[in-house]
């Protein structure tokens, strides 16, 4: 069942009030999760997996969709076979203890799911479950400047209704500084992807250069596949996985998710997909609070990112 088959009964009963978020070595995460943490460590990863991680709101929406539309060679009936979050398990996601319905999990997903497969996470390099690392499985890494991902975040928790309420926006802009939301604090997540990238298969991508030239960056994709589509294909792709198509796409925008779920009518889940947003919503004294924090925290690392294009 999925979740845009519940019944409203059951949403209701799931989704009395908003849910607080419980921890795994320091790192916040649902609370379901949280409790099927041993199954979710021991997952078993294939060799052929290919894993697409992100920090929450950084594009893996849009990455999800490209890599699809490259295996599917650019064919779009093909990728409108079934919601994104059933063609790729996303790991971590478990199934709330009430009600069973709401299932089944990524973990029970991925294992029906033939080789090859391609999965989602949002896991810290430290939490990801080690089968991965063993197996030498491929990851397909997107980050997305902190600024934008804190206001993209802020929104998303405004409507979905399975995260904790994010509050006013400078109460959120503490939050997501102090690093207590879902996954965890941005710049660890970074940082680590970031590294993991020189001992493994890693391909680093950023969501700025995705906007800026996304037809540059699809060949990346597609080089790190090991897929080679035409150029008529190829522009096929550039064009299906713009923000205008994939906004009106339900396939991809949540459209079925009930209500209860997440309410875009609060803030749509493909909301504005720029850069640089986080200019209408930062005052100037918390830019300068934020860029004293942000330098301390990078201070050890060769990761930079653009803010603005
Ligand atoms: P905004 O809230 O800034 O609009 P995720 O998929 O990781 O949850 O990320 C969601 C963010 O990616 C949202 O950002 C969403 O609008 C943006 N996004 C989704 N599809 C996109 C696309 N095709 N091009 C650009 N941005 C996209």
């Amino acid at each position: 069942v999925s979740l845009e088959n519940l019944g409203s009964s059951t949403e209701e009963k799931y989704l009395g009030g908003r849910p607080e978020l419980g921890e795994v070595e320091g790192i916040l995460l649902p609370k379901a999760t949280c409790s099927e943490w041993s199954r979710i460590q021991s997952f078993q990863a294939r060799p052929d997996d290919l894993l697409i991680c992100t920090y929450p709101k950084a594009g893996t929406t849009w990455i999800q969709e490209i890599v699809d539309m490259i295996q599917q060679e650019g064919d779009l009936d093909k990728c409108q076979r079934a919601p994104l979050h059933h063609r790729h398990p996303f790991v971590e996601w478990a199934r709330p203890p009430q009600p069973s319905e709401l299932g089944p999990s990524g973990v029970d997903q991925a294992k029906a799911l033939p080789s090859p497969r391609t999965l989602k996470t949002h896991l810290p390099v430290k939490l990801l479950p080690p089968s991965f690392w063993e197996q030498n499985c491929k990851f397909l890494y997107v980050a997305r400047n902190a600024k934008d991902c804190m206001v993209s975040y802020y929104h998303f928790q405004r409507m979905s209704k399975v995260l904790p309420d994010p509050g006013s926006w400078p109460e959120y802009f503490q939050t997501f500084m102090a690093g207590r939301v879902g996954w965890g604090p941005w710049y660890n997540h970074v940082k680590g992807w970031w590294k993991a990238k020189d001992s493994h298969c890693v391909l680093f991508l950023f969501y700025e250069d995705m906007k800026e030239d996304p037809k540059r960056e699809i060949r990346k994709v597609m080089q790190f596949m090991g897929k080679y589509l035409d150029e008529t294909t190829l522009d096929k792709v550039v064009h299906h996985t713009s923000f205008e198509i994939m906004k009106d796409n339900h396939m991809v925008n949540r459209a079925g998710v009930p209500l209860t779920i997440m309410d875009q009518s609060i803030s749509p889940f493909m909301r504005k997909g720029t850069v640089g947003d986080w200019k209408n919503h930062f005052t100037v004294a918390q830019n300068e609070i934020f860029d004293i924090d942000y330098k301390n925290k990078m201070v050890d690392t060769s990761l930079t990112f653009r803010m603005e294009l």
